[in-house]
């Protein structure tokens, strides 16, 4: 089987306070900083904390990250950020698509591939978030619009950049209701999304990329989800702001027997 590092990353929202941002990223780098050689961290603070926060992570190796990028480099684009900002920044990684850009600051599939384009062409990692809504689950379409999402999100995405992407399956009915996927609905989806991939390019992307679930992880679900043998790691939003709950999230993905497994 191949070999997939996996891949945990704390999405903050819009939350914290600049005092508290930086005590989460100096309790996170106290509690995964050892973990880093096992299983990829990124946390994503809010724009105005970056600075503060990547100073915080230092070099121990856990990913700066944020939450949103903007499809221009630079211009009359008032409140946008680029990616040669966040690149500026030393963020390596950017959350593209997520469902409450979709849902709440209503973002098209069109713009999410721009913005994801753009960061790829920055140099950016991306976290590609994808996942259907609890009306088109029961309505049983949750295979089309997700590997839709997919399949647009990545429109003219080259091959040779798919190493810089990340896949989050994130059902929007399980974010932030504390409802999560059951691990067999999880493996479900995410082996619809690896097999869509070795379809939109070859098996070796298919094999590489990291999927991971996101939608009400927390310490007591993520060992049973991370045992499914498609998902590759979390995307967490409120569990990532309690730090000793993130951390056991990360410690899930990073055992050294689950690596053994893949
Ligand atoms: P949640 O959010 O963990 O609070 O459900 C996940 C996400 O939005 O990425």
């Amino acid at each position: 089987m191949h070999q997939r590092t996996p891949i945990v990353g704390g999405n903050w929202k819009m939350n914290t306070d600049l005092a508290s941002a930086v005590e989460l990223a100096d309790d996170v780098v106290a509690g995964c900083a050892q973990l880093v050689q096992h299983c990829d961290i990124a946390v994503f603070p809010p724009f105005p904390y970056l600075q503060a926060v990547g100073k915080t992570l230092g070099h121990h190796g856990i990913l700066l990250g944020a939450q949103d990028v903007y499809y221009e480099s630079n211009g009359a684009f008032t409140g946008e950020v680029s990616g040669e900002m966040l690149v500026d920044l030393n963020v390596a990684i950017v959350l593209c698509g997520h469902s409450e850009r979709r849902h709440v600051l209503g973002e098209d599939d069109q713009l999410v591939n721009l913005k994801a384009r753009a960061a790829l062409d920055a140099g950016l990692w991306i976290t590609l978030c994808i996942g259907e809504t609890i009306e088109q689950r029961e309505a049983a379409r949750t295979e089309e619009i997700t590997l839709g999402q997919l399949q647009a999100g990545l429109d003219d995405v080259p091959i040779e950049q798919m190493r810089q992407v990340v896949i989050a399956y994130e059902p929007v009915w399980a974010i932030g209701t504390g409802r999560n996927a059951t691990p067999e609905d999880a493996q479900a989806a995410h082996k619809a999304i690896r097999e869509r991939l070795g379809d939109l390019y070859d098996q070796s992307v298919a094999d590489s990329t990291r999927i991971q679930y996101g939608g009400s992880v927390k310490a007591n679900n993520a060992a049973e989800l991370f045992a499914q043998p498609d998902v590759d790691g979390f995307l967490v939003g409120g569990a990532s702001l309690k730090s000793q709950e993130f951390v056991a999230i990360v410690k899930a993905a990073a055992k050294a027997d689950h690596l053994a497994r893949r």
